[in-house]
């Protein structure tokens, strides 16, 4: 875990425009590209699904990072794979059989991720994190780009940095929601590997300027 990894959210990209927003976030040097994919049922938002993960993925070689804020996933975790996603993540607060919904992940080849909401403590997370590749910590409540940074969840991200360190050193801990180049180094210092920005990145006077100052923050 050397360099911060940066993911920009398509979801605060132009999207007549979607191909040059892609491109911007590659020569930004961005690593992933973040698919916020909401069903108006799990959060109360809808924006895309597989369709414009496949057409996105086609434009890059990122990393494709699709986060699903749908209630039962497993219905749709294939169809997202072949799309084009190498990281699938699924929110705890909809799966109740979690363990069988990473591991649907991960036959299918990709990276599996589990989310948590700000109201869901990191202490549920303890029994299927030696199966994660990654976790995805929300620091806003899911559903809408442009949000405010709860400041509690600095707090989980120690927690979650402590209980990795114990049981799986190499799960990937990403943060999402209100991230900004003010607290990229306070949410790294604290244990974030990989940081998701949508508004920070996308609605930047200078997306790559951003990029770089996010990238840089260190431990
Ligand atoms: C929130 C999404 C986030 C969001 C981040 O529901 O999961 O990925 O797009 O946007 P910003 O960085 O603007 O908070
Ligand atoms: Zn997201």
């Amino acid at each position: 875990h050397n360099q911060t990894l940066l993911a920009p959210s398509i979801l605060s990209a132009d999207f007549t425009r979607l191909r040059e927003a892609v491109e911007i976030a590659e020569h930004a040097g961005a690593d992933w590209l973040h698919c916020d994919v909401m069903d108006g049922r799990f959060v109360p938002n809808i924006t895309f699904g597989p369709f414009i993960v496949k057409a996105v993925a086609a434009c890059t070689d990122m990393t494709i990072d699709t986060h699903l804020m749908i209630s039962d996933p497993d219905r749709y975790i294939p169809d997202f794979i072949e799309a084009g996603s190498h990281q699938v993540t699924v929110h705890q607060e909809a799966c109740p059989h979690l363990h069988r919904s990473v591991q649907l992940i991960k036959s299918m080849g990709a990276k599996a991720g589990v989310s948590i909401n700000p109201g869901t403590p990191v202490s549920t997370l303890e029994s299927i994190m030696g199966d994660l590749d990654l976790v995805l910590l929300m620091s806003v409540n899911p559903g809408f780009g442009g949000q405010k940074f709860i400041p509690a969840s600095v707090g989980k991200i120690r927690q979650l940095h402590e209980m990795r360190n114990a049981l799986n050193p190499d799960m990937v801990i990403a943060v999402d929601g209100g991230v900004t180049t003010e607290n990229a180094e306070e949410l790294v210092q604290a244990g974030a590997d990989a940081l998701i920005a949508g508004t920070a990145f996308f609605k930047a006077d200078d997306p790559a300027e951003a990029a770089r100052k996010i990238k840089q923050a260190s431990r």
